[in-house]
């Protein structure tokens, strides 16, 4: 018997121009919006200025919280949900990468729940959180398309995540230009975001009909990306691949959720600074070598529409994209290990996941 469900409530505008050629569809969320954005990277892609533009071609009052830090941590989080209560917006308006999409999350739950950040990760919240609008910057995150927000929490020295049926953004407006300025290493970190995604949701005790459909598509839109993100020559249709990529990958992971990859990675992002795209990238190799015992047709798909002949070229790629020379010590890898064995991320991961086999997948990618 079949047996699935499939949710997927954001609406989904993507085309170059596309925040002004719907301006008036912000109407549609009341009079009142605080933007949500980082210290810059708005600005620079332009994203902002397209999104205030709108606003007062539509007599909508706005506000700027633009203090999202890298990875927001609770503290962050709170202050903009004290700046939210005090202006009493409708709606928020999430711009940027992944931090200040999940910031935005997070703070339209805050903007009409009085309750401390750390209550987020109880769910069910007594005040439905205000609607959410996504505009990403970069091309990795799908967080336009999750119900998921990302938080690090410092009190347990990590990066822990939460979702709530509420959270999904209620539309994303998907321009490849805001993409354009960003450097070469963002943008291949976030890129690998994406394909983590893509692999993670395939190789997932949760993958079904639906969520394969879009990794599928996903994967191809992100090989058809691949021959100028290695030769630098970031041409248009590469950032729009990706970015559609990115989304598709943020579906997908709406279903299946991430796997032991992300568990693994936060850490390297948590102590070691390293970005979060980059720190699955180092892992996924042999992510997809422990796959091999579970699900060897779907690795050797997923290496096919990259056009790759084996996990060893995967390697390699990876190696290229993302250079890196952290090594970790033999504490750190049983440290992180054993913390990743006991996320409910690891219990997504096909097989059973033990301590042990984090352990020998930081050994094998970093020791
Ligand atoms: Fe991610």
């Amino acid at each position: 018997m079949l047996d699935f469900s499939f949710f997927m409530p954001t609406e989904i505008l993507h085309g170059p121009e596309v925040v002004k050629r719907h301006a008036k569809r912000l109407k549609e969320f009341g009079r009142k919006a605080l933007l949500v954005t980082g210290r810059n990277s708005a600005r620079r892609s332009g994203a902002q200025e397209d999104v205030t533009a709108a606003l007062e071609h539509c007599g909508i009052a706005y506000e700027v919280f633009d203090q999202v830090e890298n990875n927001p941590t609770l503290e962050n989080i709170a202050e903009g949900g004290r700046a939210a209560r005090q202006f009493a917006p409708d709606f928020v308006i999430g711009i940027g990468g992944g931090s200040p999409l999940d910031a935005a999350k997070a703070i339209a739950v805050l903007a009409v729940n009085s309750f401390g950040p750390e209550k987020l990760y109880d769910g069910d919240y007594t005040n439905r959180p205000l609607p959410v609008v996504a505009v990403p910057t970069t091309a990795g995150t799908g967080s336009e398309v999750t119900q998921y927000s990302i938080l690090t929490l410092t009190n347990k020295q990590t990066k822990a995540g939460f979702g709530d049926r509420s959270l999904f953004p209620r539309l994303a407006f998907l321009d490849y230009r805001y993409t354009e300025s960003l450097e070469l290493e963002v943008t291949r970190n976030t890129a690998v975001d994406a394909l983590s995604h893509l692999i993670e949701a395939y190789l997932s005790r949760r993958a079904g009909d639906f969520s394969d459909i879009l990794v599928e598509a996903g994967l191809r839109l992100w090989s058809r990306a691949l021959p100028d993100l290695k030769s630098a020559a970031f041409s248009s249709g590469m950032r729009d691949s990706l970015l559609a990529a990115s989304t598709f990958g943020g579906m997908a992971i709406a279903h299946t959720g991430t796997t032991v990859v992300h568990a693994l990675g936060y850490p390297l992002t948590y102590f070691h600074d390293i970005p979060h795209g980059r720190a699955n990238g180092l892992l996924l190799a042999e992510y997809l070598r422990y796959n091999l015992q579970h699900a060897k047709s779907r690795v050797g798909k997923i290496l096919k529409t990259l056009n790759l002949k084996d996990i060893g070229e995967f390697k390699e790629l990876m190696r290229f994209l993302l250079p890196c020379d952290l090594r970790l010590t033999a504490e750190q890898i049983s440290e992180y290990g054993i913390a990743a064995s006991r996320t409910k991320n690891a219990s997504h991961t096909l097989g059973e996941v033990s301590s042990q086999t984090c352990i020998d997948i930081l050994q094998s990618s970093l020791g």
